[in-house]
């Protein structure tokens, strides 16, 4: 028998999707809430008769492999060896394993190599000295770099394309698709020199790509550089720290959003385990659908200053609108969770366990802000949370706001009702004019 077909028998339709989703039997068929499309009642339907999964919302449908390939993002053959693999199957046809394996793959393995490579540099060669002593001196371990597979890249420009051209005979052009390397003049040089390696993995232990930290010492140029987007790696698709974390994240239904890697690194080794990065502060719709998978709550974490503040505000509505519980955890003392960790731990542990619910924190926020005894402060006060408060999908979570919000201003809930009312109608007015 063909051995697509022969995984595709082994495999269990219903099985399969419930490792992914939760289904719930309705008569013959099962049904869910559809993963590709966000909706508020279920008209995702699997059919273990007919073996194939189908959503009346979205009209998104198919087989076990193509659920796979459009839920992990994964080509033909990465999804058929996946279930293969599952099914206890060996494939013999290597037209899947070698020749015609996916060009994704392909800029995983090379990936896999270059982080190897800076790994090395890093930790076993005199050129990686300086950067292991700054390391060290931001209170990393040998066990910490390793478990991160933190590395260097060197500072003369071709080290690792030499090696990856000779020793590992990659050609040039597979160079320039992972994003390793670009051409100067007639030159192929290293995209990455002399900066501390953060190999990107996706939850799936693939190295996606880079990112990389000057060195303290030399001020000159932006203090990290990611990989341009390649067919493998796109930033807004991607958590840091994920596929070390992700176990942590499931078990304490909590996953706790930071913006940095050496914040993801300082609170595991603090072992507040269930943490992942976003890079930088703009949370993506594509990043909290990944998280989604892993945990019902996400505390944002991000730093104390007006940007990390704007940050929360942005990120707020993508959150919301997955169903998710926000909460907030306020960073004591410290511009962010390495800092805080370093100078408090306990602080920080205490603060990480009385998280603050999100609507709360931003009426608190405001109030501090603005202050309520002047007419001007209220008016602000309202205009930053009502808007928000509005919004609100669950109506008993946004009555009993829209309420704190007017005991705060002291005045009546029919008000900042009627207020509610014109602030959502000032919101549509203000899009036509502008749409
Ligand atoms: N970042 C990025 N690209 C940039 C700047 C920042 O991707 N040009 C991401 C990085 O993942 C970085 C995070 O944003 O870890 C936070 O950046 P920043 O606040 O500048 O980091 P610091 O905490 O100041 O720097 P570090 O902890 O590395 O000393
Ligand atoms: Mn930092």
């Amino acid at each position: 028998m063909d051995q697509v077909a022969q995984v595709r028998e082994r495999t269990d339709v219903v099985e399969l999707l419930s490792e992914y989703i939760t289904l719930k039997k309705a008569g013959r068929n099962f049904k869910a809430q559809c993963p590709f499309h966000t909706e508020k009642s279920p008209s995702f339907v699997v059919s273990p008769e007919r073996q194939i999964w189908h959503c009346f919302g979205c009209s998104k449908g198919g087989d076990v492999f193509t659920f796979l390939m459009d839920y992990e993002h994964l080509e033909f053959p990465e999804a058929l060896r996946l279930l293969a693999k599952r099914a206890g199957i060996e494939l013999q046809q290597d037209r899947f394993l070698s020749g015609q394996a996916s060009k994704k793959e392909a800029v995983f393995k090379i990936n896999k190599d270059a982080a190897d490579f800076y790994h090395f540099v890093l930790t076993k060669h005199p050129v990686g000295k300086k950067a292991m002593a700054y390391l060290v001196q931001r209170g990393l371990s040998d066990k910490l770099i390793e478990t991160f597979k933190i590395g260097f890249s060197p500072r003369i420009g071709s080290g690792l394309a030499k090696y990856l051209s000779g020793k590992k005979k990659y050609t040039n052009e597979q160079l320039f698709e992972a994003g390793l390397a670009t051409l100067r003049g007639s030159r192929v040089s290293d995209f990455f020199f002399n900066r501390i390696m953060f190999p990107l993995y996706d939850h799936r232990d693939n190295v996606v790509g880079f990112s990389g930290r000057i060195l303290a010492e030399d001020a000159s140029g932006p203090k990290y550089i990611n990989t341009r987007e390649t067919i493998a790696y796109h930033k807004g698709d991607l958590v840091y720290g994920l596929h070390i974390t992700k176990e942590a994240i499931r078990k304490q239904n909590q996953a706790i959003l930071v913006e940095g890697e050496f914040d993801v690194i300082a609170c595991y080794k603090y072992g507040v385990s269930n943490v992942v990065a976003v890079k930088g502060t703009a949370l993506t719709e594509n990043q909290v659908n990944l998280l989604s998978r892993f945990t019902q709550k996400i505390t944002v974490c991000f730093d104390g200053d007006s940007a990390g503040q704007e940050a929360i505000h942005r990120s707020l509505p993508i959150i919301e609108k997955k169903g998710l519980t926000t909460t907030v955890l306020i960073i004591p003392g410290g511009k962010d969770p390495d800092e805080s960790l370093k100078n408090n731990e306990l602080a920080f542990k205490r603060a990480a366990k009385h998280d603050e619910n999100v609507y709360q924190y931003l009426l608190d926020y405001a109030m501090q802000k603005y202050g309520t005894d002047t007419i001007e402060g209220m008016k602000k006060i309202t205009d930053d949370v009502l808007p928000i408060y509005a919004n609100i999908q669950n109506e008993i979570i946004k009555e009993h706001f829209l309420k704190k919000l007017s005991v705060a201003l002291d005045t009546t809930l029919e008000s900042i009702l009627s207020f509610s009312y014109f602030a959502k109608r000032r919101a549509k007015g203000s899009q036509s004019i502008s749409g």
